[in-house]
C-alpha cells in the first residue's frame, strides 16, 4: 500500500482553533508518503532518519518511544489500536519541524496507512489525539485536518466549532510565499500550552472564546487574559473578512490583514520574536507582495506572505493541494 498525506501552510487564523474560532489553511504540494505492507508489528524505516521505528501493536507510551519521530507513528498506533500492523518506509518533501506541519502530515499518513477508513474529519481527530499523547503539546485540529481535507487550488476555511470546511478558491495570479525565519522553534510545547490554559480561564469568565465579543474585554480583571481574548476575537474577525474578500477578489483587503494578524500575534497572544519581526517587515517592504505574518504556532518557525504573481520576493512557492489519499 502507498499512502501520501501534504503538510500545511496557515494563511490566516493562528492559536484560534484550539478555541473554536476560524482558520484558514491550505494543504500544500510538500508531502509525506508510506509505503508499506501487511506484518505482525509495526516498522517503518525512513530516508531522513538514522534509526527505524519498532513497536508493538499494544504500545502503552508514545512519549517515551525511540527514536523520537516514532513517537508520532507510536500516537496513531495507540489510538488506532489496529489489529495488523505494517512494515515499510516513510519519505518526506516536508522540511522537518519547519512549521508546515511534518508531524500531522506523519500521522495521517500512517493513520491512512494502518487501514483507517473513516471520514477526515474522524481521520483528523484521531490523528489530533495521536500528537498529543506523543508530545504532550494539547494542539488544536487545524494541521491534521488541513491534511486530511485539502482540495487543490484551494484554502480550506474551517470553523473549529461545528468543524465546517469550506474551500476557498486561491486565484492564480496570487501566490502564497513560505519563509522560514531561521530560527527552531525551541520553547513552542510549553509556551503553547500556557497560551491554551490563558485562553480556557478567559473563557470560563467571558464563555467560548468564539461567541465573545471586544465588549467582554472588560469582564476581564487580569490584563494578560484580556490581551489574549483580544486575539481571538479579532483574529476570528480578520479570518472571515480575509476569506470573504479572497473569494471576492478584493485583493487589496488582503494585506492590511495579514498586517494586523501578525501584529495581533505579536502584541496580545505574544508568540512572536524579533526574527519573525524582523522578516515579515521586510517581506511586507517588498514590491508585489501584499502582506505577510508569522504562520502557525510561532516562537519561531516560518512566515506566509501574500504575493502577485511574478514578485520577486524570495522564498518558496506553495500551491493549494488536495487531501491525503491512499494511491
Ligand atoms: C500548531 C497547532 C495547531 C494550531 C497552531 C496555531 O500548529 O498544532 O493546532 O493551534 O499551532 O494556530
Amino acid at each position: 500500500m502507498r499512502v501520501r498525506a501534504p503538510g500545511r501552510v496557515n494563511l490566516i487564523g493562528d492559536h484560534t482553533d484550539y478555541t473554536g474560532g476560524l482558520v484558514l489553511p491550505m494543504a500544500i504540494d510538500r508531502e509525506t508518503v508510506v509505503e508499506v505492507e501487511a506484518h505482525d508489528a509495526v516498522e517503518l524505516r525512513s530516508s531522513d532518519e538514522p534509526e527505524a521505528v519498532v513497536l508493538p501493536l499494544d504500545v502503552t507510551d508514545p512519549s517515551a518511544v525511540r527514536p523520537v519521530w516514532g513517537r508520532y507513528v507510536a500516537g496513531v498506533v495507540s489510538v488506532l489500536r489496529p489489529t495488523t500492523g505494517m512494515r515499510g518506509v516513510v519519505s518526506t518533501t516536508i522540511p522537518i519541524g519547519g512549521g508546515l506541519s511534518s508531524s500531522a502530515a506523519l500521522e495521517v499518513a500512517v493513520a491512512l496507512a494502518l487501514g483507517f477508513e473513516g471520514a477526515p474529519l474522524e481521520l483528523a481527530q484521531a490523528c489530533q489525539r495521536a500528537e498529543q499523547v506523543a508530545t504532550g503539546v494539547p494542539c488544536g485540529i487545524m494541521d491534521q485536518l488541513a491534511s486530511a481535507s485539502g482540495v487543490a487550488g484551494h484554502a480550506l476555511l474551517i470553523d473549529c466549532t461545528t468543524s465546517a470546511v469550506t474551500p476557498v478558491p486561491v486565484p492564480d495570479d496570487l501566490e502564497v510565499v513560505v519563509v522560514h525565519s531561521g530560527q527552531a522553534r525551541a520553547v513552542a510545547a510549553t509556551a503553547y500550552a500556557e497560551r491554551r490554559a490563558q485562553c480556557e480561564a478567559a473563557a470560563a469568565v467571558v464563555g467560548p472564546l468564539r461567541a465573545a465579543s471586544l465588549d467582554d474585554l472588560g469582564a476581564l480583571d487580569d490584563p494578560v487574559l484580556r490581551r489574549r481574548t483580544r486575539h481571538i476575537v479579532s483574529e476570528n474577525a480578520r479570518v472571515a473578512a480575509f476569506a470573504e474578500a479572497l473569494a471576492g477578489g478584493r485583493f487589496d483587503e488582503l494585506g492590511p490583514l495579514l498586517a494586523g494578524s501578525h501584529a495581533s500575534l505579536r502584541d496580545d497572544f505574544e508568540v512572536s520574536t524579533p526574527a519573525l519581526d524582523a522578516l515579515v517587515e521586510r517581506l511586507a517592504a517588498t514590491p508585489g507582495v501584499l502582506g505577510a505574518r508569522l504562520t502557525g504556532a510561532g516562537f519561531g518557525g516560518c512566515t506566509v506572505a501574500l504575493a502577485e504573481r511574478g514578485s520577486p520576493v524570495e522564498g518558496w512557492r506553495a500551491r493549494a493541494a488536495g487531501r491525503a489519499s491512499r494511491c
